[in-house]
């Protein structure tokens, strides 16, 4: 049944395991992962529905789409004026980590589970659209354990010391450095500030340390299962997305709060003293007038019934103007939708994939298979029949495959050669597609006698004509009366490289004798 509901709801149910630690197993890290009597539904996500990431998020969509609860309607509060939490952004930030947005979740109620789930929320996001952290990283804090306002800069290693989470004593920067060199975690952050002659910290007015982002959060500050109101901040290298982050935290653990689904702005000052009160809801704006959809709402009979769809899939909609107009509110959770596309899809989601009804496209285009790829389907066939094996192998090979063992010399074979291979075994593509066959042949020599295989596939050759001066596709010849007389055209890159330009560069060159 729950396979079934995920299906309708454009998700994928991968599989039902009782296997505990397969974050770790996906990660490639071998741990203990001894079976649990826990059943665990491991589900497919699209990529950039960061809403559907944790437990939170994917029972509330259901419940919309199930249509047993309404969407919450989320809300911002913003404090009476010097009662607010504010973040100080420094100019020092610039070179290293410019951007922060953070939030204030109140009188919230953890439990174990949902504990779990904020700090698994934030690995998640960390992993995919925080990019490893380079693009964003999540702080999360006790806020009952500090006092604003806060500071966002950046100091040189040795003057920044606190204990961070977990440790048991004070350390400077350069040494959380080397304290986390071998830890099978942390290490994989450490490349993203280290070297640099100041890394990123915030501290609290009295100076203690909330967090050196991306690396490590400071003891002092640490959320327990007593923590009533958390202090939100994500600092990094894209605004956009640290602001999208911000979003997603806030709006699936208000849930929590004691007035759910209300978040408390926090005010961040910019170095230039411009202020801005996040969180800022990074969708679309509030409404989209969905028109020109014809078809789709050809297919679903009235716009009533659109509108009633997308409030299925959390897109509260409802027609407006002449009965021919939605207007669509795109909550906070939906960063994802950019386009009218995305709407419709989601329409299309909710309406079934399955019950749109199939019809004959109106444009005129007759599709046609390539005559190579029909002979090659062909020949597959009959060489298949004649009792041979299809053999499919790499593209790229070793110079020596295709030049020395074939007893010839690498410059008469035309190669492309990879400027900077990772391996020996793929320093250049193949220009035939013997040596793919002869190293397959060799690696099955304990099979029985006779091997008949064969392969029907590219092999890649420079064309000597390509050779020019200009930018393929960007260059044209000048005729007069039938007769070249000149060309024209944007320079090649290697062309403008070779004599020491760094500009882009235009030519025009016409041979005048003709018209004398
Ligand atoms: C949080 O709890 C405190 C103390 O009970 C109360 O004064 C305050 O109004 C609450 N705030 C919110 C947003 O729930
Ligand atoms: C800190 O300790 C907690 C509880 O033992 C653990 O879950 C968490 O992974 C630790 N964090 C770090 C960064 O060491």
């Amino acid at each position: 049944e729950f396979d079934e509901l995920c299906f309708e709801f454009g998700l994928e149910l991968d599989e039902i395991t009782s296997e505990k630690d397969i974050i770790s197993k996906e990660k490639g890290e071998e741990k203990a992962k001894g079976a649990s009597d826990v059943v665990l539904y491991k589900i497919d996500v699209p990529a950039n529905r960061y809403d559907l990431l944790c437990l939170e998020g994917l029972v509330r969509g259901l419940q919309v789409f199930k249509e047993r609860i309404n969407l919450p309607k989320f809300e911002k509060i913003i404090p009476a004026e010097g009662e607010g939490q504010r973040l100080i952004v420094t100019e020092q930030t610039a070179q290293i980590r410019p951007h922060a947005v953070a939030a204030v979740l109140r009188n919230i109620t953890f439990t174990k589970d949902r504990y779990d789930s904020f700090i698994d929320l934030q690995e998640k996001l960390h992993q995919n659209i925080c990019r490893k952290r380079a693009l964003v990283a999540i702080g999360t804090h006790d806020l009952d354990t500090i006092t604003g306002p806060f500071t966002f800069t950046a100091k040189a290693p040795s003057e920044i010391k606190f204990k961070p989470l977990n440790q048991s004593k004070e350390y400077t920067a350069s040494q959380i450095m080397d304290l986390y060199r071998t830890d099978s975690h942390l290490r994989h952050y450490l490349h993203l500030i280290e070297n640099k002659p100041r890394y990123p910290v915030i501290y609290d007015s009295n100076g203690v340390v909330l967090s050196m982002p991306p690396i490590i959060n400071g003891d002092h500050t640490k959320i327990s299962l007593k923590t009533r109101n958390v202090f939100i901040e994500c600092t990094g290298t894209d605004i956009t997305k640290a602001k999208i982050v911000l979003d997603i935290m806030v709006t699936m653990f208000s849930e929590y709060c004691e007035k759910p689904f209300t978040v408390e702005a926090v005010e961040v000052v910019h170095p230039n003293g411009k202020t801005h009160i996040y969180p800022v809801s990074t969708a679309l704006g509030d409404l989209c007038v969905l028109r020109e959809r014809a078809s789709l709402t050809q297919t679903l009979e009235t716009p009533s019934s659109l509108a009633k769809l997308l409030t299925r899939m959390c897109l509260k909609s409802h027609v407006t103007g002449n009965g021919n107009h939605l207007e669509i509110e795109i909550p906070p959770t939906r960063a994802d939708i950019i386009h009218a596309c995305d709407i419709v899809e989601d329409a299309a989601i909710a309406y079934g994939y399955n019950n749109i009804q199939m019809v004959i496209p109106k444009t005129y285009t007759i599709a046609n298979q390539l005559p190579l790829n029909k002979l090659t389907e062909l020949l597959r066939l009959d060489l298949a029949a004649a009792g041979f094996t299809e053999a499919l192998t790499f593209a790229l090979c070793s110079q020596e495959d295709i030049a020395d063992k074939l007893g010839t010399d690498i410059s008469a074979t035309n190669a492309v050669i990879i400027a900077n291979p990772k391996t020996a075994e793929f320093q250049v593509a193949r220009t035939t597609l013997l040596p793919g066959l002869l190293k397959t042949i060799a690696a099955n020599r304990k099979m029985p006698l006779p091997l008949k295989l064969f392969e029907i596939s590219d092999i890649v050759v420079k064309d000597p004509n390509a050779g020019t001066a200009f930018f393929p596709g960007r260059c044209a010849e000048v005729f007069v009366k039938g007769q070249s007389v000149g060309k024209l055209g944007v320079v090649h890159p290697d062309v403008i490289t070779k004599f020491e330009l760094t500009m882009p560069c235009s030519v025009l060159e016409i041979n005048i004798e003709p018209f004398v």
